[in-house]
């Protein structure tokens, strides 16, 4: 084939606007991505936390999670950081060291466009290169369908259901819990 096809007769073929730019996230981000969760844990139940972190403890988790190599992963869009994600130890006893969970936070005038699914495709990606074998997502609250959505269209599947473990707002609130395997899962033993 030509170049000339793909020309499209002369008129240049625009390429689509990418939808969000992915990068790992820096110290100069946890700024926004404080702001960003903030505005969560203020007003969503996506966080079962009441009481927005300070600068100074976003910083401390990101740090803890850099030690460990783990993924944390910023989308900006617009100029600007629109999101984040990342993968933390599920639990801190030895033999969960092939499970992470995952946690994902869209600025709230973004979601809805994408971005969330992009940043999580990225993240599932990176767990598995990495070597892990599950991915656990503890959703508050039953309620929150796009999370949900989000997860089962990226293979999550929902394995059951805390029903009323939180309180925020004065009502009682669910975490949903999902899995998805990563790599080849429990197929072969770990190394
Ligand atoms: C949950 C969240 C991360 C999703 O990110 P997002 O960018 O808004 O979602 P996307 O636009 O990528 O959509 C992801 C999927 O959800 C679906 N979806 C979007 N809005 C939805 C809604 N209101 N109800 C059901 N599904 C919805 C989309 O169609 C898409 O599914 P598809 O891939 O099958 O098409 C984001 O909305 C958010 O930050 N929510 C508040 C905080 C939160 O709950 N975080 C998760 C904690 S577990």
């Amino acid at each position: 084939m030509s170049l000339d096809s793909h020309s499209g007769g002369g008129a240049m073929l625009r390429a689509p606007r990418p939808l969000g730019r992915l990068r790992d996230a820096t110290d100069a981000d946890i700024g926004r991505i404080r702001a960003i969760y903030a505005e969560h844990v203020a007003h969503g139940t996506g966080s079962f936390e009441e009481v927005p972190p300070d600068l100074a403890e976003m910083q401390a988790r990101f740090e803890a999670l850099q030690a460990r190599e783990l993924p944390f992963l910023v989308v900006e869009d617009r100029g600007q950081v629109q999101g984040f994600a990342y993968a933390a130890p599920f639990r801190p006893r030895s033999a969960y060291r092939y499970t992470v969970e995952d946690s994902i936070y869209i600025a709230p005038e973004a979601t809805g466009r994408g971005l969330g699914r992009r940043l999580l495709a990225e993240l599932i990606g990176q767990c598995t290169v990495l070597g892990y074998r599950q991915m656990v997502a503890v959703v508050g609250d039953s309620g929150n369908h796009r999370s949900i959505r989000l997860h089962e269209s990226l293979g999550f599947r929902r394995t059951g259901t805390f029903t009323a473990v939180g309180f925020k707002f004065g009502r009682w609130l669910d975490a949903v819990f999902m899995q998805r395997s990563l790599w080849d899962g429990s197929t072969s033993p770990g190394r």
